[in-house]
């Protein structure tokens, strides 16, 4: 099965993220990304044999790490993945964090995540050429639970199912 560890904006902050980036979506040829389908992917994990579900599942329970919020302030064409993405130029060091110590226990635990250091971006849409535009309204992200989701390639596209979630504990109540 095909894994990725991913934080979910809520309906109205994914319905927020698009309004913000409409003018430049509706300018890009390619495929947009459905707005159910809006995600940050936090770590890749590609191909894992269905056994070794229990041992992620309890990998992730393991892990306390403080919310946070992340800001969408930027496009970026991605010229190799040919995406349009927001990306947030700021990295809150609890986001970093969490990055790494997913991959890092990951790794621990015999998993082959993908090791490119976290973007925190959202792809917006997919088989992009060309874009020019840098500038979006600013829109927030309050992360409060990661999840571990599974994608299944159907005819339709990417079809993703969340195999579990876990709170960040508020910083604020510790
Ligand atoms: P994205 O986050 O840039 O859109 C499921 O495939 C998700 O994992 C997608 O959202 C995808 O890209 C992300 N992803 C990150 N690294 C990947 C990789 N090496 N191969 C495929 N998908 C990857």
């Amino acid at each position: 099965m095909r894994l990725f560890f991913a934080l979910w904006p809520s309906a109205s902050e994914r319905q927020a993220l698009l309004q913000a980036v409409q003018a430049p979506l509706q300018a890009v040829r390619g495929r947009a990304v459905p707005h159910e389908k809006l995600h940050v992917t936090l770590a890749f994990l590609g191909e894992v044999p269905p056994a070794r579900l229990p041992s992620l599942l309890e990998l992730a329970a393991g892990l306390a790490s403080p919310a946070f919020e992340l800001v969408f302030d930027r496009l970026e064409h991605w010229r190799r993945a040919r995406v349009l993405a927001a990306v947030a130029s700021a990295l809150p060091p609890a986001a970093s964090q969490l990055a790494d110590a997913l991959r890092e226990r990951l790794v621990a635990a015999g998993f082959r995540p993908d090791l490119k250091p976290f973007r925190a971006h959202v792809t917006l849409a997919r088989e992009v050429e060309a874009s020019a535009a840098t500038a979006m309204p600013a829109v927030a992200l309050g992360c409060h639970e990661f999840m571990l989701v599974e994608s299944r390639t159907e005819r339709s596209g990417a079809l993703y199912s969340v195999l579990g979630r876990w709170r960040l504990y508020d910083a604020e109540n510790t």
